[in-house]
């Protein structure tokens, strides 16, 4: 059952339509001016739907992997079949640790079965993982949701909240990480406002504005840059951002322009909160610094998607192709800056103590 809502209908971002052969999913690259559905039916069609980010999202992009690998196995799932897609589907984004992460479950759980029956069990446990993914989700907000009614603000009955990038349900299977609080304080009756980045280059603020309207949830969106005048001048309670991959010290990787909103939340002295399932953190990374920073194309930054005055969808060249042009799409934010991490089993320090408390069989030696 799903929780969000496309005009008033109840979705998820991604679900089976043929037993065995195809997922749909919500082409994110048509929102947020068309809501377009699109057919996965082959591993080539889950490995250009996660590069060419129509979805996008790090526990979105684990789900899509494994039932990318579910459909490539339809077709063949020996042994080197298996190695290749895996392969193949690690490889389409390299900084959300839920890809890894959910391709090494399937790993596991397919690699001592024949072949004959592998392509089965990896439909079935593509299915389980989306399922695990909407509970760690809601969990994730219910427990994000104790930690706002803390704040001063929350006492009184309202929340002015600040996010980056797109952390709600479109990035999920449902209701999201950093925007599951938001929808649980909403859904509570407090009077929520939600400032939204709009996230250059690729706008992924634009896709949270969407599905907050479609909540209903009132939110108005900022460039990048208006962050910081905004936390200083006390129109924040607390920013609440998702990660791409945790460390196993509590440094975090998200959209890049992360960083800059911790530490302009540091100094402004406004609460940096960040959510994540058990998914995204990786307890044999270190630190932040050993998380690898995808590079996207230049021409994210030299061209810009929208729609004409008549509402014909296009894009605009902003840039001349000759202009050199770095686009890393991530930053680190070390834990230091993080106020607290909030996971599916509750919140704590951005610590390896911390994760190690709610996470205690990581514990090794
Ligand atoms: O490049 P994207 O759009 O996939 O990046 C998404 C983010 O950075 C999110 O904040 C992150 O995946 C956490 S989301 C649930």
């Amino acid at each position: 059952m799903a929780v969000m809502r496309v005009n008033g209908r109840f979705t998820r971002t991604i679900w089976p339509v043929v037993d065995g052969c195809a997922v749909d999913i919500i082409d994110q690259t048509a929102l947020p001016h068309e809501y377009r559905v699109l057919r996965l039916a082959s591993l080539e069609d889950a490995v250009r739907a996660i590069c060419s980010m129509q979805v996008r999202g790090a526990p979105l992009i684990g789900v899509t992997a494994a039932y990318g690998l579910a459909l490539a196995l339809a077709s063949q799932a020996d042994d080197p079949a298996l190695h290749a897609a895996i392969e193949t589907l690690v490889a389409t984004r390299p900084t959300a640790v839920n890809l890894r992460w959910a391709l090494a479950r399937l790993q596991a759980r397919l690699a001592p079965l024949p072949p004959v029956a592998r392509a089965e069990a990896a439909w079935q446990e593509a299915g389980r993982l989306a399922d695990e993914d909407v509970e760690q989700c809601r969990r994730m907000g219910d427990n994000g949701l104790q930690l706002l009614r803390l704040l001063p603000a929350a006492q009184h009955g309202r929340l002015a909240m600040m996010t980056h990038c797109n952390a709600g349900w479109l990035a999920t299977v449902d209701y999201g990480t950093a925007l599951a609080p938001i929808y649980a304080a909403f859904a509570a009756g407090i009077d929520v406002h939600v400032w939204v980045s709009e996230t250059r280059p690729r706008n992924q603020g634009l896709l949270t504005a969407w599905e907050l309207s479609e909540e209903g949830v009132p939110h108005t969106v900022i460039a990048d840059n208006a962050a910081g005048l905004l936390l200083t001048r006390g129109e924040v309670d607390a920013v609440i951002v998702g990660a791409d991959c945790v460390a196993a010290n509590g440094d975090i990787v998200n959209k890049v322009g992360t960083w800059l909103k911790a530490l302009a939340a540091r100094a402004a002295g406004v609460p940096f909160y960040v959510v994540a399932p058990r998914s995204t953190i990786d307890f044999d990374c270190p630190t932040g610094a050993a998380i690898a920073i995808e590079e996207r194309d230049a021409d994210e930054l030299r061209l810009v998607q929208g729609c004409d005055s008549a509402g014909r969808p296009g894009l605009l060249r902003q840039l001349a192709v000759a202009e050199r042009v770095a686009n890393p799409a991530f930053d680190m934010t070390p834990a230091a800056l993080i106020s607290a991490l909030i996971t599916e089993r509750g919140a704590c320090a951005a610590s390896g103590a911390g994760l190690l408390s709610l996470y205690p069989e990581e514990r090794h030696g």
